[in-house]
């Protein structure tokens, strides 16, 4: 864990060194102050004589300048070194997240991955700062104190420091208490970052189903339990107080009975007891930083845990080296396919002995009832997820032996789920394709029935799309969203539901558009609705994961239960039974 966050201090190493050497100097001018006081005292005011007051009095001067101008300067480096080390974190983070693959963002929450990039970050970078400043500061302030003690008076010494290890031993019980009560929050606050996420996002369902009270009585649970236990770990943590409280008056006492007797035995000056008082509340102040800081670190271990997590997660799904660059046609075979999402031992799979062949630029339509895994085998083709057993194969190859960005490039896939991005509709179109022209993603347009609606909008092509792409309809976000995966040229091109919002006719006139100007392209339509894959040149049937029937509409009338019930159901519902699937 420490390697992988150690490694992102990269280009603010020289930060991260100077600051603790900075608090060191800083740490050793503030010690002798106290110390060049006493001999003020001492040797200068009791005796009298000025000069020498003059003389301590402007090494004071001095080391308290020195010590300004060190704290500062390790204040600015450490401030430099921890947020360019939050940058560093953040960054590597989000790239390794673009790496994951489907089945490594399943297992993650979105709400989680967000907590993990923000929240975490910050406590991380915290912490990092309180190592490099504080963590060097205490430890290096109490020894020097201690020292001091020592060196000032042996015999008073020894008994602060029995107080202090008292002290000690108290504090650090608490800490042990209060440590996994805050691991608990922040677990807790996960929770309620995820449910935060769900809600926001979900806003539109809640409203719809008049959710609110039930959604805002969830949230307030949520948010009473982060208060108790947050209650309970400040209450352990205010417990610390008393305990120094009684350390220090023990400590001033001891000092002051012992400092007296001594100083009328003739065998310490006064000056020199003024500055014990100092040492000693400098032993417990630092005593209490650390401990302080002890909490923050163990807290944010947690966090760091979790972003090492993310940083070191290996993407499922890597690109071959010297993966195959080029795909020779569109065709595609599943030779024997079995296929999980995750491991499973009971031998259930999602998809089961599908075996099947599509020649290069024909048309295949994908029926079966909802959860009956057409997603699940369509997303095989790109390679989104890699087989349990069996292979896939695209113009003849394995897809695993194909580069990851090849293949993608070659199979156009529009996700049932899909999304746009904010921008303009040209910026999302030219996600297909970056270098493409206007016209370009005009006629990909035109295809996809889209140019009609976006040129009756007010900016055409440079309307802008808000996040999640909620100014368009449904409907329209589908049509965009195959125009964006057609400017890819792929030779493979899937839909996956990806008309349900569109009216019969405009479905219709897509159909008609794929037939006659792209001709070429393997086209794979999965659709709910019989009419939309009835004049494919062949149909796959798909019922709880098996390939039960393939053929062509008329053949399938005779043969396949399912595709002639569906049918008749959707004759008799007037052939359009739409669905707002987007
Ligand atoms: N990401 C996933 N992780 C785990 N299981 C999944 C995942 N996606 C789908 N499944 C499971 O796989 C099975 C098939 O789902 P799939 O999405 O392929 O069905 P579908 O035929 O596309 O359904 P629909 O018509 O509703 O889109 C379901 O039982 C589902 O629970
Ligand atoms: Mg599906």
């Amino acid at each position: 864990m420490i390697s992988t966050l150690s490694k992102q201090i990269k280009q603010y190493k020289r930060e991260t060194i100077l600051t603790p050497i900075m608090v060191a100097l800083e740490v050793v001018l503030d010690i002798l102050i106290p110390f060049l006081m006493s001999k003020m005292v001492d040797l200068g005011v009791e005796a009298g004589n000025m000069s020498v007051v003059w003389h301590y009095g402007l090494l004071m001067l001095l080391c308290a300048i020195g010590a300004l101008i060190c704290g500062a300067l390790s204040g600015k480096y450490a401030a430099v070194a921890s947020a360019g080390f939050a940058k560093n974190v953040r960054e590597a983070e989000f790239r390794n997240i673009q790496n994951f693959s489907f089945s490594n963002i399943d297992e993650y929450s979105t709400g989680g991955l967000i907590t993990r990039l923000t929240t975490d970050v910050t406590n991380v970078q915290m912490a990092f700062q309180m190592i490099i400043r504080i963590a060097v500061r205490s430890p290096l302030n109490f020894c020097m104190a201690l020292f001091m003690v020592f060196y000032l008076a042996p015999n008073i010494a020894w008994w602060l420091l029995l107080v202090v290890v008292l002290l000690g031993v108290a504090v650090g019980f608490m800490i042990k208490k209060a440590g996994p009560v805050f691991g608990k929050m922040f677990k807790m606050y996960d929770n309620l970052n995820e449910e935060i996420q769900e809600n926001i996002t979900g806003i539109r369902p809640v409203k719809s189903f008049v959710r609110e009270d039930y959604e805002i009585d969830r949230f307030n649970k949520r948010s009473k339990d982060i208060y108790d236990v947050n209650k309970k770990a400040e209450l352990l943590m205010i417990l610390n107080q008393p305990f120094v409280q009684i350390a220090m008056y023990a400590c001033i006492l001891i000092v002051s009975w012992v400092g007296a007797k001594q100083i009328v035995g003739g065998s310490m000056e006064v000056g020199t007891m003024m500055s014990l008082f100092t040492y000693i509340m400098n032993l417990l102040m630092s005593l209490m930083m650390f401990s302080m800081i002890l909490v923050m670190v163990t807290m944010s271990a947690a966090s760091a845990k979790r972003i090492v997590e993310v940083i070191n997660q290996v993407s499922y799904l890597e690109s071959p080296k010297d993966g195959l660059k080029e795909v020779k046609d569109g065709s595609v075979e599943f030779d024997h396919v079995y296929f999980n999402y995750a491991e499973q031992v009971d031998g259930h799979y999602v998809l089961r002995d599908v075996d099947f062949k599509i020649n290069s630029g024909e048309t295949i339509g994908i029926l079966g009832p909802t959860g009956s895994s057409k997603t699940s085998l369509v997303s095989l083709i790109p390679r989104l997820y890699d087989v349990t057993k069996g292979a896939v194969k695209v113009g003849g190859v394995d897809v695993r032996d194909y580069d990851l960005k090849t293949l993608r490039d070659a199979v156009s896939m529009v996700l049932q789920k899909n999304v746009l991005f904010s921008g303009t509709i040209k910026e999302n179109m030219r996600w297909g394709d970056e270098q493409a022209t206007d016209e370009q993603i005009v006629e990909s347009c035109r295809l996809a029935q889209a140019d009609d609606f976006i040129s009756r909008m007010p900016d055409g092509y440079d309307t802008y799309i808000e996040q999640g792409g909620t100014n368009v309809s449904g409907g329209q976000r589908q049509r965009l969203t195959i125009a964006r995966a057609l400017l890819k040229k792929p030779k493979i091109l899937i839909l996956d539901d990806s008309t349900s919002a569109v009216d019969t006719k405009t479905d219709a006139l897509i159909r008609e558009a794929f037939q006659t100007k792209i001709p070429n392209i393997t086209k794979i339509i999965i659709s709910q609705r019989v009419s939309s894959i009835q004049d494919a040149d062949r149909i796959l049937v798909l019922d709880r994961g098996h390939l039960v029937n393939v053929g062509s509409h008329d053949e399938l009338m005779k043969t396949s239960e399912i595709y002639r019930s569906t049918y008749l159901a959707q004759q008799k519902g007037g052939n359009d039974n739409e669905s707002e699937n987007a």
